[in-house]
């Protein structure tokens, strides 16, 4: 017997009945539900019938079982554990047609719906695959060998990378005391030949968000003199009241670049989606430097899981629950911690990172690594409540 299924587009692939038969699941098999079922699969076998709450609920209890059963869990790269919405796995297959064009409408879709969202006209958004590509063509476009990059340091390090890549002189400057942007310095260091300043909010590795006002003073006052590139990437787990994206200075005309991602709060890492918001122009010229174009996996499951507010708000709660466990726990031991506003708590172990990584990976977890200067300083993403509620049991024991 074939195993295409005359409906199925994908030569090899199961139907839907084959799939259930072999299985073992069939209609009414609820109850037999192995943990590994993708959810959206499981809507669709049980005839839709499940609330949207409750499958995210059954997903929360399969990604926690299926990511230990895997290994150690992953605490180390800021990832969503809860992988991509329900939603975005049907939209991977739904817009099979696509997978075979260039110039797949879902492209423009995605910018329409990334826009809107936003709040800016579409000629102001850029896809890119991920948002290192905004970072990567940002030091293209500037064009600059020979000039200068002006840096907080330690933060998220593409874009220093790529402008030392190209011969553009990068001024690092040390977070102050309280892990701030040190705009003072920041400022001291911009001169005639600085081609582009990078701001990170909330900053990665340190997690913590910056003074809103002196922050966008900062940076629309250096953009009167450069271009100005704000990474967005944490915008998502933000809780403190009063933030804002930087879109605003955006619209109001300034040379800034601002990039956000799909792989975080949508967990859409491994499909590379990012996007640029700027001036059309600086959009128009960011997008002669992108390096390929975004896969339509990426596009449609991107759009699917934008639209899909409750997947966002799902993802969101159960993060901030699991950070406020963590931080909660570092205070009752008496830890230093940076106020999050990421998925992920930057906190000081007293002792080199390496130690703290080998405690953790014999109790089955792997953390981030050394962000120099801090090197006493560990950086846990937020795994699922469950995965959290293990990690803070385990927590005391990496201080003795
Ligand atoms: C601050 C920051 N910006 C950008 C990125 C890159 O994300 P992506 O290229 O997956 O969009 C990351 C990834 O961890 C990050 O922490």
């Amino acid at each position: 017997m074939s195993s295409e299924s005359p409906s199925s587009p994908f030569p090899g692939a199961l139907s839907r009945r084959q799939w259930l038969r072999t299985t073992g699941l069939g209609v009414g098999a609820s109850v037999a539900l192995p943990g590994l079922l993708p959810a959206a699969e499981m809507s669709r076998v049980l005839g839709g019938g499940l609330p949207y709450s409750a499958l995210l609920t059954q997903m929360e209890r399969d990604v926690t079982t299926a990511r230990r059963a895997a290994g150690p869990i992953r605490l180390n790269f800021n990832e969503n554990p809860f992988g991509m919405s329900p939603k975005a796995k049907d939209a991977l297959m739904g817009n099979w047609a696509q997978h075979t064009w260039y110039m797949p409408p879902v492209r423009d879709e995605l910018t329409a719906t990334f826009a809107k969202q936003v709040g800016v006209p579409v000629d102001h958004v850029l896809v890119t695959q991920g948002s290192s590509e905004v970072l990567s063509i940002a030091a293209l476009a500037a064009n600059a060998p020979g000039g200068e990059m002006v840096a907080p340091w330690p933060t998220f390090e593409d874009l220093p990378r790529w402008g030392e890549t190209l011969g553009i002189t990068v001024h690092k400057v040390p977070l102050d005391h309280r892990f701030d942007h040190d705009l003072y310095q920041m400022d001291a260091k911009l001169n005639g030949n600085t081609k582009l300043v990078f701001v990170c909010n909330p900053n990665n590795p340190t997690s913590n968000l910056a003074d809103d006002q002196a922050l966008r003073d900062f940076v629309s006052n250096a953009a009167r003199r450069t271009t100005v590139v704000v990474d967005e990437a944490y915008y998502d787990f933000v809780t403190q009241p009063g933030y804002r994206s930087m879109t605003d200075l955006v619209l109001k005309g300034e040379p800034i670049i601002i990039s956000r991602t799909a792989s975080k709060i949508h967990g859409l890492a491994g499909l590379r989606i990012g996007f640029a918001v700027a001036r059309p122009d600086i959009i128009r010229k960011l997008s002669q430097y992108v390096t390929g174009d975004p896969n339509v996996f990426g596009l449609s499951a991107a759009n699917a899981s934008l639209m899909d507010a409750e997947y966002v708000a799902f993802v969101r709660g159960r993060i901030i629950e699991g950070r406020q466990m963590l931080l909660d726990a570092l205070a009752t031991l008496g830890k230093k911690a940076a106020p999050s506003q990421t998925n992920f708590v930057f906190f000081q172990a007293g002792k080199p990172v390496e130690q703290m990584q080998r405690y953790f990976a014999a109790k089955g977890f792997t953390i981030g690594r050394a962000f120099p200067p801090y090197t006493d300083w560990c950086r846990v993403s937020i795994g699922t409540p469950e995965e959290m509620k293990q990690f803070v049991g385990v927590l005391p024991g990496a201080f003795a």
